[in-house]
């Protein structure tokens, strides 16, 4: 229980949810079992990826991730600046610098197009090109992965998507048309932490449509151990590998996502129609031709005294809120790492504050946010 009477996020986890765990525990199929084989298959069901590797966190997919594209020291990643400093810290990892590249102050997304000059600079002046692009869906938006995907084949440099906020979103026009994220680039990242739209209590999964890949990332997650029986290994390999347990609680939860999604779009539908009859207050976009999964509403004020305000006042009257992301060039491990941009990203974190989210949440708790938030800025 958080204590917030009206709590940010919270997971939406049931008797069925329960029941579920309880019968694979008494089964004693506790670490291994058929469940992680059917979580996998059903989130590929979802994605339309080809192949779905199981494991410990979205994290550790970002990290396996870059090993199997042989990332490492000397190489330079390109992500976007704002987003959970998950998406940035495997970069690290594996020894590899990133370039941090500024958003679009509508949705949050990276800038495709100050990307884009920042390369063709690169080759103009014949210096070495990132060896990866982490393209992340900032709060369950689809980035514009056609004019990323252009770039990567201009460049020969393969795309991760981070999907960790948007399991479950597609693309609804285009040549990307019907396509989820997390399925087009060379690997995608699912994350299913406590916070995230399907839970497993933590967990991720890896997606990719190239079968070796799939079999290199699944390699190194367990261990990198031989199929001899011998404890045999050949590489230096990790323990990241998704339990049975967490595992059969994707399965029942994933079977939920798209009322999940539907419960988050009307949410966050509902804010907009009524925040944004307030001047100087707007919801983050989401582009009406994709079906994002608005995994977390966010408003941005006019400026960042607005928010400070409306954010104490939420708190004062038990409505947990929550601030966006410190802009990754602005925290401690990034400081001296490259940033390309004006710093979009520092005035949108500083004006933007997330609302609640759950799916569980009820329109009575949902109208008492934004009477709240209405009242605040009357009284300003
Ligand atoms: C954008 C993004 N990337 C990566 C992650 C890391 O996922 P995990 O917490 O499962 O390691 C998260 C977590 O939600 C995330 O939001």
């Amino acid at each position: 229980m958080s204590g917030w009477k009206i709590p940010l996020i919270t997971p939406e986890v049931d008797d069925q949810d329960a029941r579920a765990v309880y019968d694979v525990v008494l089964a004693g199929d506790v670490a291994v079992g058929r469940e992680q084989e059917h979580f996998e298959r059903i989130v590929t069901d979802i994605t339309g990826a080809k192949f779905g590797v199981s494991l410990s966190s979205g994290t550790a997919a970002l990290h396996l991730a870059l090993l199997a594209l042989d990332v490492g020291p000397g190489d330079e990643v390109i992500v976007p600046d704002l987003t959970y400093i998950a998406s940035a810290n495997p970069v690290r990892y594996v020894g590899a610098a990133p370039v941090l590249v500024d958003i679009k102050p509508d949705d949050g997304n990276v800038d495709v197009d100050i990307l884009n000059d920042f390369i063709e600079e690169r080759v103009r002046r014949n210096y070495i090109l990132p060896k990866a692009i982490i393209a992340v869906h900032v709060l369950g938006e689809p980035c514009d992965m056609e004019k990323l995907l252009a770039i990567s084949k201009n460049y020969g440099i393969p795309i991760i998507e981070d999907a960790a906020q948007s399991f479950g979103a597609t693309y609804g026009a285009g040549k990307l048309a019907y396509k989820a994220t997390g399925s087009i680039g060379k690997f995608g990242v699912l994350s299913f932490s406590g916070n995230n739209i399907v839970t497993t209590g933590g967990g991720g999964m890896l997606l990719t449509n190239d079968g070796a890949l799939a079999s290199k990332v699944r390699h190194l997650s367990t261990q990198g151990k031989l199929a001899n029986n011998n404890f045999d290994h050949n590489v230096v390999g990790y323990n990241y590998r998704l339990s049975n347990i967490a595992a059969t609680l994707g399965i029942v939860q994933a079977k939920k996502l798209s009322a999940f999604i539907k419960a988050k779009r009307l949410i966050y539908y509902r804010y907009r129609e009524n925040l944004e009859l307030i001047s100087n207050i707007r919801m983050i976009a989401i582009n009406p031709i994709n079906n994002g999964s608005c995994w977390l509403s966010t408003a941005v004020f006019q400026d960042k005294k607005t928010r400070i305000k409306v954010e104490a006042s939420l708190r004062s009257n038990g409505i947990e809120c929550s601030t966006l992301w410190t802009p990754i060039h602005k925290q401690a491990p990034y400081i001296e790492a490259p940033f390309v941009g004006a710093g979009v990203s520092v005035d949108l974190a500083e004006r933007s504050l997330s609302l609640p989210s759950s799916t569980s949440l009820r329109e009575s708790e949902q109208k008492e946010v934004i009477d709240t938030i209405i009242s605040t800025l009357v009284h300003i």
